[in-house]
């Protein structure tokens, strides 16, 4: 016992330090979830792969721990292990599915396979209530997705909740405030999950919810001078959500020390240029700057056709204006900031694991590794959604902090085939008709993305008195938690009729306008 607590004032977090819980990662593909659901309840946490390194944890000073859900079974060869901190911290732990099955089996437990892989809704009667469970009526539906049971508990636990096939759904030791269920709280088919989860993170680790966007703006800002001092910062702005909220933020921390560029590659939306200039004009003054590439990008991509040519070629030449701009300022940066997110941080953490290259995403409108920059990235733990927050805690624009999301090569993988100015011309005038009207009817906020999409098809039509052949455009609009995945939305007809009619009376060079109703996979958002 003496060596347990003596161990715990090491992780133990300081007074006034912002409560944190860890959340160790055993490969479920609802970690992120989890990570999602205390963030909303205001307490900020990290997802750790298993086998992390202690200075991380100690850096982090959680008050409590969860453990993910995964793939592997607890006496599996090379299945993930418990680390050794999570109980030598003396901190509340609360085990998810294959997390509570690795707690059990520590503590001297038993784990076995169930008779009958248990996958959906199952009802779950509260046997004991305890902390973890109080306030739940019961029954309560609970997704259940296991291979595994635990059959024998360890000492100093008891059964808090079971179903019909899981005589273990929820357990407890409430003198070593150590918890497992044995099903999905972070799911949002679990009914009450996110109040089981609030159960565990204010009743049993103690935390209060005290952050927020203003008490991250306010530590962000404190850290980025601290790492700064008194250097000058450089920051490529795109127009997009992410670059514009560090550069919104970068500047609130170190004023005039840190300059914009933004370079207009001619592959934008309608009106969004102006908009972006317009706006960190008001923030940046003369540490704007400006560069109309447009001319440069529309010759590099000239006879180009291939989706991931287009890319190369976008990026190379990003690369190559951004420097020149930079150089052309005269500034003696050290440091780079950029608009990295949580789930990049997390993928490339996994990325050996990760699957086939599909697309080159992170090459374009990126820099490349060697610089000689070091990089501040205030946003590198935070989803996409709370980077918007931050957004509008700091007072950006709706328009741009609400923004769908838009690729680096932007419009030049909207125009199928070659990319001319007439065409993307013609892209950008459908494009803000079916953006505008989505505005209109309310519907931008309930999707993750819409676009059009100029096909080089060319079909024969009808307008007046006279046959057309003009090319076909394609509407794509998804719902979407984070991109990886996508479904096509549900868009009223009526709207999708108006979208059509206005597109094909309003734009010359398209005559027809089709819907996109494939999903993700198997397809991909974008069509190139
Ligand atoms: P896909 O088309 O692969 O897109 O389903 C997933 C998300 O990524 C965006 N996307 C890109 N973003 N550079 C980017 O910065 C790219 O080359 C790129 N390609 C696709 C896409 O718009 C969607 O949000």
């Amino acid at each position: 016992m003496a060596q347990r607590s003596a161990r715990l004032s090491v992780m133990k977090a300081m007074p006034g330090q912002r409560e944190a819980i860890a959340i160790v990662d055993f490969g479920s593909q609802y970690s992120q979830l989890i990570a999602r659901r205390v963030r909303e309840a205001h307490v900020y946490c990290e997802l750790l792969p298993w086998d992390v390194d202690r200075v991380t944890v100690d850096r982090l000073a959680p008050r409590g721990i969860i453990l993910s859900g995964g793939p592997a079974s607890v006496y599996e060869p090379g299945a993930p292990e418990l680390p050794g901190w999570v109980l030598t911290s003396g901190l509340p732990v609360l085990g998810i599915c294959y997390g509570l099955q690795l707690l059990a089996v520590a503590l001297g437990g038993r784990v076995e396979r169930a008779p009958r892989r248990e996958y959906g809704l199952a009802s779950v009667t509260i046997d004991e209530p305890d902390e973890l469970l109080a306030g739940m009526g019961s029954p309560m539906v609970c997704w259940m997705s296991h291979g595994d049971l635990v059959a024998e508990l360890p000492d100093g636990f008891r059964v808090l909740a079971h179903s019909d096939n899981s005589p273990v759904a929820a357990v407890g030791d409430s003198q070593r405030r150590l918890y497992g269920l044995q099903f999905h709280p972070e799911v949002v088919h679990t009914e009450r999950g996110a109040a089981i989860l609030g159960n565990f993170l204010t009743r049993i680790c103690g935390c209060s919810g005290t952050w927020t966007p203003a008490s991250f703006v306010e530590e962000s800002i404190a850290a980025i001078r601290t790492q700064v001092g008194d250097g000058r910062v450089l920051c490529g702005l795109s127009g997009g959500v992410d670059s514009s909220v560090v550069a919104a933020l970068v500047g609130r921390a170190v004023g005039d020390r840190l300059t914009c560029v933004f370079v207009d590659n001619g592959l934008l939306r309608q009106g969004e240029a102006e908009q972006v200039t317009a706006t960190f004009r008001r923030y940046l003054g003369p540490n704007l700057i400006h560069v109309d590439a447009s001319q440069r990008f529309l010759s590099a991509l000239s006879g180009v056709t291939e989706p991931e040519e287009k890319r190369r070629v976008i990026g190379e030449t990003f690369i190559r204006v951004f420097e020149e701009a930079t150089a052309a300022s005269g500034g003696n940066y050290s440091f780079l900031a950029q608009g990295t997110l949580y789930p990049d941080v997390i993928e490339s953490a996994g990325a050996g694991r990760s699957a086939a290259r599909i697309k080159t995403h992170h090459n374009v409108g990126g820099l490349p590794a060697d610089l000689r920059f070091s990089l501040v990235e205030p946003l590198r733990y935070l989803f996409k959604d709370e980077a918007r927050a931050v957004g509008r805690e700091l007072g950006l624009p709706e328009e741009i902090v609400g923004r769908h999301p838009f690729p680096g090569p932007g419009l030049a993988v909207r125009v199928i085939g070659e990319v001319t100015k007439e065409r993307l011309a013609t892209l950008r005038a459908a494009d803000a008709i079916f953006i505008t009207e989505l505005r209109r009817a309310g519907l931008y906020d309930a999707v993750w993305q819409a676009l059009v999409v100029l096909t080089p098809l060319q079909s024969v039509g009808v307008m007046g008195d006279g046959r057309t052949y003009a090319n076909v455009a394609a509407l794509r609009a998804v719902t979407s938690q984070d991109g990886m995945t996508a479904d096509w939305a549900r868009l009223p007809l009526e709207f999708l009729g108006r979208v059509s009619n206005r597109i094909v009376n309003e734009v010359p060079g398209i005559n027809r306008v089709v819907y996109d109703l494939t999903s993700k996979p198997p397809a991909t958002i974008e069509w190139e």
